[in-house]
């Protein structure tokens, strides 16, 4: 099933800046994507269109199936978990456990004690249930902000930079809820370390999508990487340079296992020759 299909889409904001031309992206039930791309590529944009919170605009948006229009937003909506970027804008409950219980709250959904537990259990953050969430470190708001997306349980995930501002352990621990999280989801970063370890496929933004595929393979076309500006992950730079010197890995690393994997096969073919030369 198709949970997101958009095509042509177009947008230009009220005072005339124009952010998103001719976006095709169709995203598959269960499929992880990141979307990245420079500052003001239109990541953000793209994110808050799809969850409906602008209208209108030029092309089409399908969620779940469902037209998109300022007839049927709050209908789609409901579809929907966004993280926008600030989690200022988006936490504003006196404590934490009611912030992460408003938006089930707001739309009547069921079980509500237990999704904000979990919530709050999958983030790590159940010690600070009772804490008023704006005197919160910006990383911890983020954290709050994902466990209120989370309780939600949305068939579609739309998360704006979720790693940016965390610290190394709680960047490492959201890494791996994603990772194996089994939902849909369309992340917008610029951290290409954990988009590595989080999603199969990278849609990347600059004009329209310059790139739809895997991210090893993004890794090795230099022309766009240049053109839109991107870093390669420290561990795809490394096995670059490993190929000037005649190390040739089967695909590009561009997760530490990975390289790991590809390190360990060519020592393997190291002891192989020094055994040859010695019979
Ligand atoms: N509310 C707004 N009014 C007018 N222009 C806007 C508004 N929000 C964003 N823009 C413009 O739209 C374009 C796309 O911005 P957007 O925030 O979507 O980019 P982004 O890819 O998310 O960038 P970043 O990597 O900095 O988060 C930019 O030119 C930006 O200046
Ligand atoms: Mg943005």
């Amino acid at each position: 099933m198709k949970v997101l299909e958009v095509k042509a889409l177009s947008f230009t904001y009220e005072d005339g800046t124009p952010a998103l031309k001719e976006i095709d992206l169709t995203i598959e039930e269960g499929e992880k994507v990141a979307v990245i791309g420079p500052n003001g590529a239109g990541k953000s944009t793209l994110l808050h269109l799809v969850a409906g919170f602008r209208t209108p605009f030029h092309g089409s948006v399908r969620v779940m199936e469902e037209g998109l229009d300022e007839r049927t937003a709050d209908q789609v909506r409901r579809h929907i978990g966004l993280l926008f970027q600030d989690p200022d804008d988006q936490i504003f409950m006196p404590t934490v456990e009611e912030d992460v219980a408003f938006g089930p709250v707001n739309l009547s959904l069921d079980r509500v004690e237990d999704r904000v537990a979990r919530a709050l259990r999958s983030t790590s953050i159940e010690d600070l249930a009772k804490r008023k969430p704006h005197r919160l470190s910006h990383g911890m708001k983020k954290r709050v902000a994902i466990a209120g997306v989370l309780a939600m349980e949305p068939s579609l995930l739309l998360l704006d930079e979720p790693t940016a501002g965390l610290d190394p352990h709680s960047r490492s621990s959201l890494i791996e809820l994603l990772r194996n999280m089994s939902k849909t989801m369309l992340i917008a970063t610029h951290d290409l370390e954990a988009a590595a370890e989080i999603v199969d496929r990278v849609v990347l933004l600059n004009g329209g999508v310059a790139f739809d595929g895997g991210l090893a393979e993004l890794m090795t076309q230099d022309a766009v990487l240049e053109k839109a500006g991107l870093e390669p992950p420290q561990i795809s730079k490394l096995f670059k340079r490993l190929r000037g010197m005649g190390y040739e890995a089967n695909i590009l690393p561009v997760t530490l296992d990975q390289g790991v994997a590809e390190a360990v096969r060519f020592a393997d073919r190291e002891k192989g020759r020094s055994r040859d030369r010695k019979t």
